[in-house]
């Protein structure tokens, strides 16, 4: 079994914080959402990951290299475009060869045992099979419509979903897979849409088997999904009131409550870091209050009179008061700045 992981695409929903980061290595609890996605294939003892790549490829290759900090070999997939799911898997076609493989989008951050699921997918009677997850707003998903064991139909972001079953982007698939992304045409969207391809091999007769999750899932589409997927994190991994300072960060005269998690050569003084803030490398935090927010490596917050809560602070950004009477910002495009 070999694993594929999506990490073209261009991130725009995510800007300004896509301008430095892939959106797939935006960080939570400090670890990129992609480093969770690598530890969800290789906990189930996958160990050949293919990893599609778009624009950001220099930044993805960086941040995963060879893969062997998970003892995995990472095989990078070029993609020109982000011409959709299927456009993407059609791309790994030589690298999957004749084998079944499990895909996952490398923008979820999904705390499930993929074990589980692999235990129930038989590639020799189901083409496929799709974890699905109820929600409560299944029109911003793939939707499925499922009897018992079998998946009747699937529609992508329909505005009259036909059930709340989502699906969460964990896709067991055989090589069938490509036959069908080959056979279908670009969505309304103008992309070739991997519901599309499933729905094509249920229409030819293959048998497509739902699974369902009912672990933690974030797609991590939005700063408030991003702050959400933050505090649930930092407080399924820390045990209450812990904090991670580690050895090279100095901390003078602050108080930080946790869960909280500071990264390397940071340094706090006469300030207040308050739960669920996870703070990246190279920090800066002077004389200010920070709560259940995300600093992003090598950001700064220096004096500021208000208490900073709910916010992200991408890399390289600094947020320097006091005020006084006037302010003088450098807001880049597609920035809020709440005051
Ligand atoms: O999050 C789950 C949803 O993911 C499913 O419910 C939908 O059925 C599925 O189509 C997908 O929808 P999204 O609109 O959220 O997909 P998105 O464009 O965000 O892409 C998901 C990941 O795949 C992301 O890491 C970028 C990558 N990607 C995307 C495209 C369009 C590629 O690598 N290549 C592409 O061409």
């Amino acid at each position: 079994m070999k694993g594929l992981i999506l990490s073209g695409g261009t991130g725009t929903r995510m800007r300004p914080f896509t301008y430095s980061r892939a959106k797939q290595l935006l960080p939570v609890a400090n670890k990129p959402v992609l480093h969770y996605c690598m530890d969800f294939l290789v906990a189930a003892g996958i160990r050949e990951i293919g990893v599609i790549v778009g624009d950001t490829h220099k930044q993805i290759k960086a941040s995963l290299g060879d893969g062997s900090k998970w003892g995995a070999a990472v095989a990078y997939i070029h993609q020109d475009q982000p011409r959709g799911l299927a456009h993407a898997v059609l791309q790994a076609a030589d690298f999957v060869g004749d084998s079944s493989f499990v895909m996952v989008l490398g923008d979820n951050l999904i705390e499930e045992d993929l074990t589980t699921f692999l235990a129930k997918f038989n590639p020799t009677t189901h083409a496929a099979a799709i974890v699905l997850r109820e929600v409560a707003n299944p029109r911003q998903f793939g939707v499925a419509k499922v009897a018992g064991d079998e998946i009747l139909y699937l529609v992508e972001k329909p505005a009259e979903p036909p059930s709340n079953l989502a699906i969460m982007g964990i896709y067991l698939f055989t090589p069938h897979i490509f036959a069908a992304a080959r056979a279908i045409k670009p969505s309304a969207r103008g992309e070739l849409e991997i519901t599309d391809a499933i729905q094509y091999l249920i229409e030819k007769g293959h048998k497509v088997r739902p699974l369902t999750a009912t672990g933690q899932w974030y797609d991590v589409g939005s700063a408030a999904d991003l702050l959400r997927a933050n505090t649930r994190v930092l407080n399924s991994k820390l045990a209450p009131g812990k904090v991670i300072i580690p050895a090279s960060t100095t901390v003078i005269n602050s108080k930080i409550e946790g869960p909280t998690i500071i990264g390397e050569s940071c340094e706090i003084v006469n300030s207040y870091i308050g739960p669920h803030t996870s703070v990246g490398d190279g920090c800066s935090i002077v004389n200010c209050s920070v709560l259940n927010s995300i600093l992003f490596d090598h950001s700064s917050i220096r004096n500021l009179p208000w208490v900073i809560e709910s916010s992200v602070i991408a890399d390289n950004a600094a947020l320097v008061g006091p005020p006084g009477t006037s302010v003088k910002i450098t807001a880049g495009s597609n920035c809020t700045i709440n005051f």
